[in-house]
C-alpha cells in the first residue's frame, strides 16, 4: 500500500470526466483501493474519489462516521464502502445545506445544497452489486464524491458563494458566538 499524493483544486484531473472501469474485480482496481483507503486514512477524510489521487477511473471509497450520522434509517455510522462505476438516481428534487470540505481544496469549508433522498448503484471490487438508499450525510458524501467522477467539486455546487470561507477563520467566529451567547 502507499499514501499517494493529493490533487488540488486546479488540476485539470478534477475536472475532467473519470473512465467506467471495465472489470471493478480487476488485481489494479484492488491496489487502488487499498491505496486510497491509506492517503484518506492519512488526512483523516471521510471519502476519496479516485481523481483525487490523478487516477481517472470511476472509483470511490468512503465512510459515514458516526459523528456524522444523522441516525436516519438511511443514514446510518458505516465502515468502509468501496463502488466502481456508480450512478446516482434522486428520489426526491428537495435539496438541504450542509458543509463540506473537501481534501482537493484543503482548509476551506462551504455550504451546499444537496439532495436530500438518493439511490445509488454500482459494484463492489469483490464484484457484488451495491445498491442503497442514502438520507442525510450519507447522502451528501455519496452526491459529493460522485461528483469527483464527473469533474465537479463542491464550490461548484454552491448557490451563495458567501457561504464559502477559511475553516480557521470559520472555526474562529464560530468561538466568538458562543463566547457571546455565554455573556
Ligand atoms: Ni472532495
Amino acid at each position: 500500500m502507499a499514501i499517494l499524493p493529493i490533487a488540488r483544486m486546479g488540476q485539470p484531473v478534477l475536472r475532467m470526466r473519470a473512465e467506467e472501469v471495465p472489470d471493478p474485480t480487476a488485481s489494479e482496481i484492488k491496489t487502488l483501493i487499498a491505496d486510497m483507503l491509506e492517503t484518506m486514512k492519512a488526512v483523516n477524510g471521510a471519502g476519496i474519489a479516485a481523481p483525487q489521487v490523478f487516477v481517472p477511473k470511476r472509483v470511490v471509497i468512503f465512510t459515514v462516521p458516526p459523528s456524522r450520522s444523522t441516525g436516519d434509517e438511511f443514514d446510518q455510522p458505516r465502515g468502509l464502502t468501496a463502488i466502481v462505476n456508480p450512478v446516482i438516481e434522486p428520489l426526491t428534487e428537495e435539496t438541504e445545506l450542509g458543509m463540506e470540505g473537501c481534501l482537493s481544496v484543503p482548509g476551506m469549508r462551504g455550504v451546499v445544497p444537496r439532495i436530500k433522498k438518493l439511490r445509488y448503484h454500482g459494484v463492489g471490487p469483490d464484484g457484488a452489486v451495491i445498491d442503497r438508499i442514502a438520507t442525510g450525510w450519507h447522502a451528501r458524501v455519496v452526491q459529493h464524491e460522485f461528483d469527483h467522477l464527473d469533474g465537479i467539486l463542491y464550490p461548484q455546487r454552491m448557490t451563495d458563494l458567501s457561504l464559502l470561507g477559511f475553516v480557521e477563520e470559520l472555526e474562529a467566529v464560530a468561538r466568538g458566538m458562543a463566547e457571546a451567547a455565554e455573556d
